[in-house]
């Protein structure tokens, strides 16, 4: 691991071509990451400029995320990386008052989209894209279609419109593209040297996709919600913006003028779609991957769910997870695991403000700290069988012995940066399950195993296909 690093901090920023071999390098590691070494409780590595501290002790994984966060900002690196997608958005901000307001923005926005709506929207939008698929023959690119099918929940809920079907496909394309190019090797370049990291990003094209991808959010979302006052039923998340912004809060960030107030609002509205989408897409992904593997556990939910579905006279109409106990608690099992196994934010990424010593071990400011979900929850310390993906788990009479350490299982985040959509996403992905696991079978086809891509979230490494069938079709 020290030899490749420091070959890649050799490499990294040389030339277009020299840099993404860098990359490659740098993401074959990080998609690797398992087993002793990485379960230590704290590992250091020098950098070639700066250390980097991945701590699995939970107590300083605590005291990073929660008790001290004001001294562990979100790493810069974070904010140059997605900048040409988000600008000032308040997911790659640093910290501070803006990012507390803004996030009482959000946080005010998503609970104004109750719940119950999430879960109508999410399930007649996965029947649709089901009847879709199954007009296409049933095999299906399970990661891009599960993008779009996200999405579209996403700004249906939130904004009251979607893409169309043709700028929903080109959306997900470009985010990928910027996936692939999104690269790790950032951390090899001085943190302090801002004007090195830029041209790096600058040479990883990812000005070009951002651009192209913020048009389409302009076009669809933006300039239509500020051309009419938007309903707050069908566009609360909208809605709450701009009230936020009438009254002098967040949004309208420089004050100069509209053009600003119209960038300020795609920017929060673009954080909105991608942290939105892209999570409960890659963990929807890698679920119904190994649920294809895995018939019994979708015949012992898909018989819970027709169950409940007669019972109630409608397939899937206990999708919004508070009717029936039995198929809530198994679903709620299905997501859990596929959560603890494919956390989408495999890393949290902060840098020391100061000198600091976790367990004896003196790091300098200005270095880089990870609490990694994806370690964590896959630790032999904490997890029996850890890589096995075992639903089971979460059905036991107990719950699972590690989760006497409120740390042990962080998908969500944890502290003040914790995600705001917790209780949105949990609604879709039990709507979307319910809708699939009780309508079809799903298999596997002729294909190499994903990998998680491992850069800016664990998303499959490519676009692999499942066989979809209704149940009942033999
Ligand atoms: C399975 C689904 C999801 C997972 C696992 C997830 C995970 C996370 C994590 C780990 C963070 C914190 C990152 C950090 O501390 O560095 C985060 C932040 C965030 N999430 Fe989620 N998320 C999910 C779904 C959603 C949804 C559906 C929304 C919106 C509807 C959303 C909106 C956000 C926003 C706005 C932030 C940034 C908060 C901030 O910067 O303070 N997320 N998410």
């Amino acid at each position: 691991m020290a030899v490749i690093l420091s070959l890649v901090g050799r490499l990294a920023g040389r030339s277009p071509l020299l840099t993404r071999l860098a990359g490659r390098l740098m993401a074959y590691e990080l998609r690797h990451l398992k087993g002793k070494p990485v379960e230590r409780q704290l590992l250091v590595y020098q950098l070639p400029d700066a250390q980097l501290a991945l701590a699995n002790d939970l107590r300083v994984a605590d005291t990073i995320l929660s008790d001290r966060a004001g001294s562990f900002p979100k790493a810069a690196v974070l904010e140059r990386l997605l900048r040409p997608l988000i600008g000032g958005g308040v997911f790659g901000q640093a910290g501070g008052e803006p990012v507390k307001q803004a996030r009482r923005i959000f946080v005010r926005a998503l609970t104004r989209i109750p719940e119950q709506r999430v879960a109508e929207v999410a399930a007649d939008l996965t029947r649709a894209y089901l009847a879709d698929w199954q007009r296409g023959g049933g095999e299906v690119a399970i990661p891009s279609e599960l993008s779009r099918l996200t999405i579209d929940i996403v700004s249906e809920a939130s904004l009251g419109a979607r893409f169309s079907a043709a700028e929903g496909r080109r959306f997900v394309e470009l985010f990928f593209a910027y996936h692939r190019r999104v690269n790790p090797v950032l951390l090899l370049l001085s943190p302090q040297d801002t004007a090195a990291q830029e041209h790096l990003v600058e040479r990883m094209g990812l000005t070009a996709i951002g651009a192209e991808m913020r048009d389409l959010i302009r076009k669809r979302f933006v300039s239509p919600l500020l051309a009419a006052t938007p309903d707050a039923a069908r566009a609360p998340f909208a809605a709450t913006l701009l009230d936020a912004a009438a009254a002098g809060e967040g949004v309208d960030r420089s004050a100069a003028g509209d053009a600003a107030r119209h960038e300020a609002m795609l920017d929060e509205i673009a954080v909105m779609l991608l942290a939105g989408h892209e999570t409960t897409a890659s963990v929807l992904s890698w679920l119904l991957w190994e649920l294809a593997a895995a018939p019994a556990e979708q015949d012992a939910v898909g018989t819970l769910l027709a169950t409940a579905a007669a019972a109630d006279g409608r397939a899937g109409a206990n999708a919004d997870g508070g009717a029936d106990e039995p198929v809530t608690r198994r679903l709620a099992a299905l997501i859990q695991e596929a959560l603890r196994l494919y956390p989408p934010i495999a890393f949290l990424l902060r840098e020391t403000t100061e000198a600091v010593s976790f367990r004896e071990r003196p790091l300098k400011a200005g270095g880089y700290l990870v609490v990694s979900p994806w370690t964590i929850q896959r630790h032999r310390a904490l997890w029996p069988q850890p890589d096995r993906f075992d639903p089971g788990r979460w059905l036991a009479a107990e719950p699972p012995a590690a989760l006497a350490d409120r740390l042990a299982m962080i998908p969500f985040g944890y502290g003040p940066r914790v995600c705001p959509g917790k209780r949105f996403a949990e609604a879709e992905m039990h709507a979307i399950l319910a809708a699939l696991l009780g309508n079809c079978r799903i298999a596997r086809t002729r294909g190499r195993t994903p990998h998680p891509l491992g850069s800016l979230t664990s998303r499959p490494d490519y676009d692999f296909r499942l066989r979809i069938t209704p149940r009942g079709a033999g």
